[in-house]
């Protein structure tokens, strides 16, 4: 019964609860720039502004029907150049990427509007856009992200975001939320959801309803977070401290055994 198990917020020293405020402002404001980041970087790839499943299925496992230059010209690099002669180009892709029609209608367009960037001097990890050869490597079928690719981008994010939630959990501790499981499932599941969430992005390639396992993830570890911020936020400094709380000196006491 008198089994004392974490300190609660409010009697944590005030250095330390500004220290906790300041991570978790950062943190809230970094959480908001990575999803402007997801939505700018996947929107619109299946022709439709918002963000769906098909997005995610055409950056991960590929887009069977279409070719790297045109989903980069309905997301991306939409707005690099005027609607109608993006349509040239989508023409010209759908009658099959010939030569003679290259030379004669899309190359001006592309000299005009993408070899600024896509060419070798200015950028040498883009497409080089100046000749048919350059242009042949981004009208090939779009198999999505390359494996190579989906192994760097997973191993910075399973790091870094094991980083973001064992500081935003260590944070949370400090809360107090009954059922203990309730508290302990929040805590876990950002880190549940990171492994099905990069799992999920090889799996597409597999079979693309996987793309759906990547949003419910990204959604359960939202909701965590969200969880975990406002609680510890708002516990810090506006809760009032309950009675068997402040008599155990900001010990919560043990109710039950299964603290
Ligand atoms: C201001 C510089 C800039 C201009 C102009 C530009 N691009 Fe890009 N392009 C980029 C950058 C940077 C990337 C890579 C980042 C990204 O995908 O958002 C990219 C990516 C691409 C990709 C995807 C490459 C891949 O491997 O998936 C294609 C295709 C592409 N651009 C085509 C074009 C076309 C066609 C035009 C002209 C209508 C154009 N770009 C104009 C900077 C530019």
């Amino acid at each position: 019964m008198t089994n004392l198990n974490y300190t609660h917020f409010k009697f944590l020293p005030m250095s330390l609860r500004v220290l906790f405020t300041m991570v978790l402002l950062v943190f809230g404001v970094g959480y908001l720039m990575a999803m402007i980041q997801v939505w700018e970087s996947h929107a619109g790839k299946d022709g439709d502004p918002m963000i769906s499943g098909k997005d995610l299925m055409i950056a991960y496992g590929g887009n069977p029907e279409g070719t790297k230059l045109e989903t980069a010209l309905r997301g991306p690099m939409q707005d690099m150049l005027p609607v109608e002669k993006r349509q040239v180009i989508f023409d010209w892709l759908h009658a099959g990427a010939k030569q003679d029609a290259f030379e004669a209608k899309i190359n001006p367009i592309l000299q005009e509007h993408c070899i600024a960037c896509h060419n070798p001097e200015a950028n040498p990890h883009l497409p080089d856009l100046r000749t048919f050869e350059g242009v042949s490597k981004v009208t090939a079928t779009d198999k999505g992200m390359t494996i190579p690719t989906l192994v760097r981008v997973s191993h910075i994010h399973l790091f870094s975001i094991t980083f973001i939630f064992f500081i935003t959990g260590f944070i949370f501790t400090h809360a107090y939320v009954r059922p203990t499981w309730l508290k302990c499932l929040v805590i876990a599941v950002p880190f549940l959801t990171l492994i099905t969430d990069v799992a999920s992005w090889y799996l597409t390639k597999v079979w693309d309803g996987f793309a759906w396992m990547v949003i419910i993830s990204g959604a359960f570890m939202g909701m965590s977070f969200a969880f975990m911020w406002i609680m510890s936020m708002w516990q810090m400094w506006f809760w009032k401290v309950p009675a068997d709380i402040s008599e155990n000196n900001g010990k919560i006491p043990c109710v039950h055994s299964d603290n």
